[in-house]
C-alpha cells in the first residue's frame, strides 16, 4: 500500500433516514431529524470508532412532498456548535449554500466553530436548488446565476478566513496593545453578487482556515472544486457514474499541478450490513415490510460485513474516494458498520484505529495552508 494515506471515514448523522419510510421503523425515533439526544448519540458514535468527521448535509427549501428528515431538521452551525461541547476529536462538517447565505455571515458562522471546537471545523458550500432563492429575497435570480455567484462566495470566504496573521492578535497587558494591526487585511472584494470589504472579527483558525468542501457532478463543480476547496463531496447512483467525477477531479488536480494528497474526494453511501449476507438482507427486509409500495433500492454496499469491506477497500484502492460518509436508512445502520466493517478495514491497515491529530485537517493528513495562499 506504500504510503497512501488511510481511508477517512465520516458519519451523515442526520435523523431519521434518506427516504419517505425508515422513520416508521419501531426503533427509530419519530423525531429524530430534530432531537438532541439522537444526534449526540449518533456523534459518540462515530467518535468512539475513530471517524474523522461528523457531516451534515443541508435543505432550506422544502414542501409538503419531500422526506420527513428534510421537512423537520436542525440548522448546522446551531447543532454542530451543541455537539462540539459533546465531543473532543471528531470533526464538524456542516453544509451551507452560496445561493442563499453571505460569504461574511458563512465565514464568522464557521470560524466561530472552528474556534469552539479548537480547530476542528468544516464548511461544505454548495449551489443548492434554485428554487430555494425566494426563501431568501433573491427569488430575481436563476439556477445561471448559482455558479458564478457560488465563485465569489468561495473567493471571499478563503479571504476573511485569513483576515489575520497567525501572530495578529498580541494581547499585552503590559503594555497595552492588543492587536498588531499590520497584520490585519482587508479582504475588498467587489463582485457582481456579493461586495466584501472586511475585515472579519475573529482571528485565525489554529488549522489555518477551516476545512473547506463543495458538492456537486458537473463539469463547473470539478473547475470549482480543485480551484478552491481541500476536497469534493461527489454522488451517483452506480459505481461507474462516481468513479467518472472522481476521475474528472483527479485529472483536472493533476492539470492544476495540485497535489492529489491533499485534497478529499469524499462520497456517502448507506450501507446495510449483517454478519452474514443473510442477516443483511433480513435488515433490508425491515424497511422494505414498512412500506411496500414505497420502494427502497438496496444499497451499493449491502451484505456481510467481509464482502462490503472488499468492496470499500475496491474503491479506496481504485481511488474513487478518499472518504467513506455513511448515511443510514436503518435506525442501527451507522452501528452494525462501526461494529462490523470498521474492525476489518482496521485489521486490513487502510482505517487508522486513534486520532493521530487534535484539528480535523490534521486528522485529513492535509497541511495547514500558509496565510493567504491560495
Ligand atoms: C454529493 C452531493 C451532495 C449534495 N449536497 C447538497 C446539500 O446538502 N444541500 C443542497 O441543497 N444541495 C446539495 N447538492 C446539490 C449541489 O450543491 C448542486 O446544486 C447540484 O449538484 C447541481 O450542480 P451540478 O450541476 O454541478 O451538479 C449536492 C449534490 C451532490 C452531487
Amino acid at each position: 500500500m506504500g504510503n497512501k494515506k488511510k481511508l477517512k471515514l465520516a458519519a451523515i448523522i442526520e435523523g431519521t433516514g434518506w427516504n419517505h419510510t425508515s422513520w416508521l421503523h419501531p426503533d427509530m425515533p419519530a423525531d429524530a431529524s430534530e432531537n438532541i439526544d439522537f444526534y449526540v448519540q449518533q456523534a459518540k458514535l462515530a467518535e468512539d470508532a475513530k471517524f474523522e468527521s461528523l457531516f451534515l448535509i443541508d435543505v432550506s427549501h422544502v414542501g409538503p412532498g419531500n422526506i420527513p428528515h428534510y421537512l423537520s431538521m436542525f440548522e448546522g452551525v446551531s447543532i454542530m456548535s451543541a455537539l462540539a461541547m459533546k465531543t473532543e476529536r471528531i470533526g464538524l462538517s456542516m453544509t451551507a449554500s452560496s445561493s442563499y447565505t453571505d460569504p461574511y455571515n458563512v465565514a464568522r458562522q464557521v470560524l466561530s466553530l472552528d474556534k469552539i471546537s479548537r480547530g476542528r471545523a468544516s464548511l461544505n458550500a454548495i449551489t443548492s436548488n434554485p428554487g430555494g432563492m425566494v426563501n431568501f429575497s433573491r427569488g430575481h435570480l436563476s439556477k445561471a446565476d448559482q455558479y458564478p455567484m457560488h465563485r465569489e462566495f468561495l473567493e471571499i470566504i478563503r479571504n476573511l478566513w485569513d483576515t489575520y496573521e497567525d501572530d495578529a492578535f498580541v494581547r499585552d497587558k503590559e503594555n497595552g496593545i492588543f492587536l498588531n494591526q499590520y497584520k490585519m487585511h482587508l479582504t475588498n472584494y467587489r463582485g457582481q453578487y456579493f461586495s466584501v470589504e472586511g475585515p472579519l472579527n475573529i482571528s485565525r483558525s489554529v488549522q489555518g482556515r477551516p476545512v473547506l468542501y463543495t458538492a456537486g457532478s458537473s463539469p463547473t463543480f470539478v473547475d470549482m472544486a480543485t480551484t478552491y476547496t481541500d476536497g469534493a463531496f461527489i454522488g451517483g447512483f452506480s459505481l461507474q457514474e462516481i468513479k467518472h467525477t472522481a476521475m474528472a477531479l483527479r485529472k483536472k488536480l493533476d492539470e492544476k499541478n495540485r497535489n492529489p494528497d491533499n485534497f478529499v474526494i469524499a462520497t456517502s453511501q448507506n450501507p446495510i450490513v449483517g454478519r452474514t449476507d443473510a442477516e443483511a438482507y433480513q435488515k433490508y427486509m425491515e424497511l422494505v415490510a414498512l412500506n411496500p409500495y414505497q420502494r427502497i433500492a438496496p444499497p451499493l454496499f449491502f451484505g456481510s460485513a467481509e464482502s462490503v469491506a472488499d468492496e470499500i477497500q475496491n474503491w479506496y484502492e481504485g481511488g474513487i474516494m478518499d472518504m467513506l460518509m455513511i448515511k443510514q436508512d436503518h435506525p442501527y445502520g451507522l452501528r452494525d458498520f462501526i461494529e462490523l466493517v470498521v474492525p476489518i478495514l482496521q485489521e486490513r491497515g487502510i482505517f487508522h484505529t486513534e486520532y493521530e491529530e487534535t484539528t480535523l485537517r490534521g486528522n485529513l493528513e492535509l497541511p495547514k495552508p500558509a496565510f493567504r495562499n491560495f
